[in-house]
């Protein structure tokens, strides 16, 4: 069963593969570019593991906030980036109910192997809660993953299903082309997606 044990068991013996000890080159590479639309503001970050990705953003000035359920993420986050963002246990699919105090409170919502580390499943309600989430108009910016194996974790995302889990919600902006020099194996692609009025 894949839940806060499985993924609290990873972090117990550090068998953190998706790990890359820094900040997804993408993110890296979208910062460089500085689209129109991403100006500091409130970011929240789902399945923010040891924070990297949520670190970068905040050395570029965006109020960050980590959320992920495993205990040992939070903890490492904390220890790793602390002092420049903030990171909160929680599970994400508790953040469906739009009387949650964190609802409609962030601009920005940043995602790196969490849609792929959840059950197939379980994608309705993680759109769901990111929506909700969501100020009107604000961005999820995301890393998927697409790659041939039926199982997972990492689970995969094809273009055609991005567009219909969350088109209920979104409005698709950017579904890049998978890109092997900025990934592992050629498998991930930025998506860019803005949080319908
Ligand atoms: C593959 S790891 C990615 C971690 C981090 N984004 C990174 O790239 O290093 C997936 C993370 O999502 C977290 N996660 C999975 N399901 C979650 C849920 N329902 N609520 C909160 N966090 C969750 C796990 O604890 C894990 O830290």
């Amino acid at each position: 069963m894949i839940g806060v044990d499985f993924w609290q068991g990873r972090y117990d013996a550090s068998n953190t593969p998706w790990d890359l000890g820094g900040p997804s080159p993408h993110f890296v590479e979208l910062l460089k570019q500085l689209p129109a639309f991403l100006k500091p503001g409130n970011m929240a970050v789902f399945g923010a593991g040891r924070g990297h990705d949520a670190a970068l953003f905040a050395q570029h000035g965006f109020d960050v906030l980590g959320l992920d359920y495993a205990p040992g993420a939070v903890q490492g986050a904390s220890q790793l980036y602390g002092s420049v963002a903030r990171f909160e246990q929680a599970n994400i699919f508790d953040l469906v109910d739009p009387a949650s105090p964190k609802a409609g409170t962030f601009d920005y919502l940043l995602e790196h192997t969490c849609f792929c580390a959840i059950l197939p499943q379980e994608r309705s309600a993680y759109v769901q809660a990111a929506g909700n989430l969501l100020k009107p108009g604000g961005y999820l910016i995301g890393v998927f993953w697409e790659h041939s194996d039926a199982d997972g974790p990492p689970f995969s995302t094809t273009e055609t299903e991005i567009h219909r889990a969350f088109e209920p919600i979104f409005d698709v902006v950017d579904i890049q082309a998978k890109s092997p020099a900025a990934d592992r194996s050629g498998t991930e692609r930025l998506v860019i997606l803005r949080r319908k009025a």
